[in-house]
């Protein structure tokens, strides 16, 4: 028999990494998507040495429409199935820079990069029984702004990554809708500030930033823990379409329930990615 796959996103490094340890320890077999196969290979190793779980490592840049679709060509001819994916690749930008469709990055692989790779595995998600899908959003996203007439050349910095988060949260919700009767449960998840890789740059206001991010921050695998909540506990604790932090569902406040500019987003985004 086919064993249970988990996919998880930027699992090389982070939230990422011990997600993927975790799911691997509770038997599932990853497939761990990453942009840069040295740095997979080493965190397989390390997961391999501490589990004794075989993983797959397979390569996707988020900030690429043509290695995303390349990516999900290649899983759907090798697999069958896809039990959980998991959404977590995602960064932070302190200098405006631009995706290889001409993007602005935070919000092309934060949201737009995502919701690609999401609709391309979704008939291997319909076709595995009880599958789940998790973005790992972030609080931020309950303060992002998305200016409407221009949604994929905002700024970057803070206001990019918050408003990125908004529109994933805003996917979650529409995706969630849209699946609730075909048994594929959508949900997002705000880790918490961790202790991570996400708040690079060589800018001032990140040396500045920086340290207070970092400060009384949560471990990693404390910050993976309600993600593996979502993805793992019974349907009936979780349902559809919420957001999650410490493994409780966080209400949504305004900004979140927006329904007309969701829509609006959901079909620019259609659109562009003519998925
Ligand atoms: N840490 C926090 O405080 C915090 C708070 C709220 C939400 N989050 C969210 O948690 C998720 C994981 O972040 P983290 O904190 O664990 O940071 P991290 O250690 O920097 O992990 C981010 C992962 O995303 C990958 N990634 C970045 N750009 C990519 C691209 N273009 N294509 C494919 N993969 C890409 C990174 O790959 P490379 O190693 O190759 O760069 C890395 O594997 C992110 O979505 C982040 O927004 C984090």
């Amino acid at each position: 028999m086919t064993p249970q796959i988990a996919l998880v996103t930027g699992a090389n490094s982070g939230i990422g990494f011990e997600t993927a340890k975790e799911l691997a320890i509770q038997g599932y077999y990853v497939v761990m998507v990453c942009r840069n196969l040295n740095k997979a290979a080493n965190s397989a190793q390390i997961i391999t040495e501490e589990t004794g779980a075989a993983l797959d490592i397979m390569q996707a840049d988020l900030a690429s429409f043509s290695s995303i679709r390349n990516f999900a060509q290649k899983y759907v001819d090798k697999y069958d199935r896809l039990d959980i994916l998991i959404n977590n690749a995602g960064l932070f930008s302190d200098s405006r820079r631009q995706t290889e469709d001409g993007y602005e990055l935070t919000m092309g692989v934060n949201f737009l990069g995502t919701y690609l790779l999401t609709r391309l595995l979704l008939p291997v998600l319909l076709k595995t029984e009880e599958s789940r899908i998790v973005n790992i959003a972030s609080g931020a996203g309950f303060y992002g702004k998305i200016n409407l007439d221009q949604p994929f050349q905002g700024p970057h910095g803070f206001k990019g990554y918050s408003a990125s988060k908004l529109a994933l949260i805003w996917f979650t919700i529409s995706l969630a809708e849209e699946l609730k009767s075909k048994g594929i449960l959508v949900n997002a998840v705000s880790p918490g500030r961790g202790a991570t890789n996400i708040w690079r740059g060589k800018s001032l206001l990140m040396k500045i930033v920086r340290p207070f991010m970092l400060r009384s921050a949560q471990s990693a695998a404390e910050c993976a823990k309600t993600g593996l909540y979502v993805a793992l506990a019974p349907e009936a604790e979780i349902t559809t379409g919420l957001m999650f932090e410490k493994s409780k569902p966080l209400p949504y406040n305004d900004r979140c329930l927006d329904h007309q500019s969701r829509q609006r987003l959901m079909q620019l985004t259609q659109n562009i990615t003519n998925v």
